[in-house]
């Protein structure tokens, strides 16, 4: 990641906070490294007092413990039912505000949580932004690790290139919820995201696919520049 990259994320992530949080929220806390600066946001935020009251569920281990680090109230969904606001990060963004995530490999977490948010806005720098989906990023679909060697020759026959995601020692990756993850490749980018949604959802063994369609309320965008854009 360039350095403009990672000062554009932390841009996008601070005007994030500071315009669309307000005391009392329960928010949504997304997974990557430009959520890591909506935590470290919130948390300047909350030590100073300018928000009070604020308390969140995590969409992967590793921001739980990053928020629990920072002292940011962690909830589950024993003691809420909907969220305010979710704030995620994003693998690809199109004209449409419609997004590839779970390169982080959250995208399970990630969706129930954006689903069961009023709101859910959208932390990016300027290279996630994309004509078409499919074409910078794979598109993630998580599958049960029970049969997922069925899957490979299926997405194939889709007109797909699927890749099993591994560790850097060569082991599959497991997510969080203890499955595998296909990184599914198109070779000229996703022309239907609605119905390469439900197909894919559509089959058995599959848990989730990385597409976000119609979740983003706002996306902010950190730009090469210095300056923010706001999308919505
Ligand atoms: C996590 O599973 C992903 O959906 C992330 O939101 C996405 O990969 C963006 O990550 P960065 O903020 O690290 O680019």
């Amino acid at each position: 990641m360039g350095d403009w990259q990672s000062a554009a994320k932390r841009a996008a992530a601070y005007y994030a906070v500071d315009h669309f949080v307000q005391s009392g929220m329960r928010l949504g806390l997304g997974t990557g490294s430009t959520v890591a600066f909506v935590l470290e946001r919130l948390a300047q935020r909350l030590q100073t007092g300018d928000l009070r009251d604020i308390a969140g569920i995590p969409t992967s281990e590793a921001t739980a413990q990053r928020a629990q680090a920072l002292g940011i109230p962690l909830l589950s969904f024993d003691d809420v039912q909907s969220l305010d606001l979710c704030i995620d990060g994003a693998d690809e963004v199109d004209p449409s505000l419609n997004l590839v995530k779970g390169l982080g490999g959250a995208l399970v977490r990630e969706k129930i949580v954006a689903s069961a948010s009023r709101s859910m806005v959208v932390v990016v720098d300027e290279s996630k932004i994309v004509p078409k989906l499919g074409t910078r990023a794979p598109l993630p679909v998580e599958v049960l690790t029970f049969g997922w060697q069925l899957h490979e020759a299926w997405l194939r026959s889709l007109g797909v290139e699927p890749v099993l995601r591994r560790t850097a020692q060569g082991e599959p990756f497991v997510s969080d919820n203890g499955n595998y993850i296909y990184d599914c490749h198109f070779p000229q980018g996703i022309d239907d995201p609605m119905r390469v949604e439900a197909a894919i959802n559509n089959r058995p063994g599959v848990v989730e696919n990385g597409l976000f369609l119609g979740y983003a309320t706002q996306v902010v965008i950190g730009m090469e520049s210095g300056d923010v854009v706001v999308k919505r």
